[in-house]
């Protein structure tokens, strides 16, 4: 007996990532350098781990409320959104484990079996995974490199379905290609969710990295939005603490209801001493602004390097650590290049494929790394596009 007969189908489809399978196979090579992580290389602020210590040497090690502590609830509404104040702390909030947790209970509190959500295309991966494991489908909105991979509200309105179609996620910055969404495409896609009468998931746990002058903006400020918006974040990329495992989402009062009662039978609560790190790191919001000007530099080292490097077409994008380059000039498909890209020169950037079908041709490069690093695996780039 394996055990595998006893699982059920769900667990038995689920694969893994592409992007893991890609660290599986360079974690069995030498000298590789990565640009395929969505990790902040920095470590977190001292001072946050020591607000997290001092609490933990203060008694503070037991269960905490499921909705989370209410001092970080407080400190999330003041200075954790884009939107500052506009959730109430005592209902609207909650502190999840991760954006990914966030995810995890909105799918399960909302999707009835067969609910189709729609997705832009490409994606952030968990997306769909998580609408398709709560029994949902994911329905992808093709977007393109020269829209700037934007959602367009008449591409989301051709795939609403009466009845089926229940939400619709947008991330901004995103998650594979660094773009902002314009404010006006946002006021359309908004339009088209009033009048559908969709519920919208914004994730916006990249808001605090922008650069040469975006501004942040969330779609939930729009008239008719806050009552149907859903949103998520977390201190993993603003603040450097993915370990952490700290996210939180604002949304109607009904939904975070029902979420909190979802976390107090799956996971009950969320760390308790992490919490108060993270009540310090809002307090300290220049610290998320350091970590954005580290990135502003790297960002420019990235886009730099790939201006001059044959076959490969960038894009410029405002936000994140992502540049989601054409390689259609080399002639190879996303997969093909990734995987000789890392053979022949031991640089691991991910395919766009991994993403969606509106990915091929692309490869996601992240520039979360060392300043040293991307220096290097841009030329190792550069020399292995120039061999081809
Ligand atoms: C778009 C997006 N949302 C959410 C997350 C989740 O981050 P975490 O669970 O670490 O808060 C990630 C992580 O890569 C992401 O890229």
């Amino acid at each position: 007996m394996t055990g595998l007969e006893r699982l059920n189908k769900k667990a038995l489809a689920t694969d893994q990532g592409a992007i893991r399978t890609m660290f599986d196979k360079a974690a069995k090579m030498e000298n590789v350098i990565s640009m395929g992580i969505g990790e902040p290389s920095q470590d977190t602020n001292l001072a946050i781990c020591r607000a997290a210590a001092d609490a933990l040497m203060s008694g503070k090690t037991h269960y905490a409320p499921n909705a989370g502590v209410l001092a970080l609830r407080r400190a999330i509404s003041r200075n954790g959104f884009i939107l500052k104040d506009f959730f109430d702390p005592e209902g609207e909030i909650m502190v999840t484990n991760g954006g990914m947790g966030a995810f995890a209970l909105i799918m399960q509190v909302i999707l009835e079996p067969g609910d189709e959500v729609l997705i832009q295309d490409p994606q952030y991966l968990n997306f769909e995974k998580t609408v398709s494991y709560c029994g949902g489908v994911a329905v992808p909105v093709p977007t393109t490199f020269e829209s700037g991979f934007c959602m367009d509200a008449e591409e989301i309105r051709r795939r609403y379905v009466k009845g089926k179609t229940k939400m619709l996620i947008i991330n901004s910055p995103n998650n594979p290609t660094g773009e902002v969404a314009p404010e006006e495409k946002l006021r359309e896609i908004a339009k088209a969710a009033v009048e559908l009468d969709l519920l919208v998931l914004t994730d916006e746990v990249y808001g605090t990295l922008l650069y040469d002058g975006a501004k942040p903006f969330s779609i939930a400020s729009f008239p008719g939005m806050k009552e149907r918006t859903i949103v998520v974040n977390s201190f993993s990329k603003a603040y450097a603490m993915t370990g952490w495992r700290l996210g939180y989402v604002a949304g109607p009062k009904g939904i975070i209801d029902r979420m909190t009662k979802v976390q107090e039978y799956f996971n009950s609560c969320i760390n308790t001493p992490a919490q108060y790190g993270a009540v310090y790191a809002l307090e300290h919001p220049e610290f998320a602004e350091e970590i954005r000007v580290q990135f502003e530099e790297r960002r420019k080292i990235a886009l730099d390097g790939f201006s001059s490097v044959k076959g490969i077409v960038t894009n410029v994008p405002k936000g994140a650590f992502y540049l989601f380059p054409s390689i259609k000039g080399t002639g190879m498909s996303s997969t093909e290049f990734c995987n000789r890209l890392l053979d022949e020169a031991r640089v691991v950037c991910v395919p766009g494929n991994a993403f969606g079908e509106c990915g091929e041709g692309h490869m996601r490069v992240s520039y979360s790394g060392k300043c040293e690093d991307i220096i290097r695996a841009i030329e190792r780039i550069r020399n292995f596009c120039e061999k081809i």
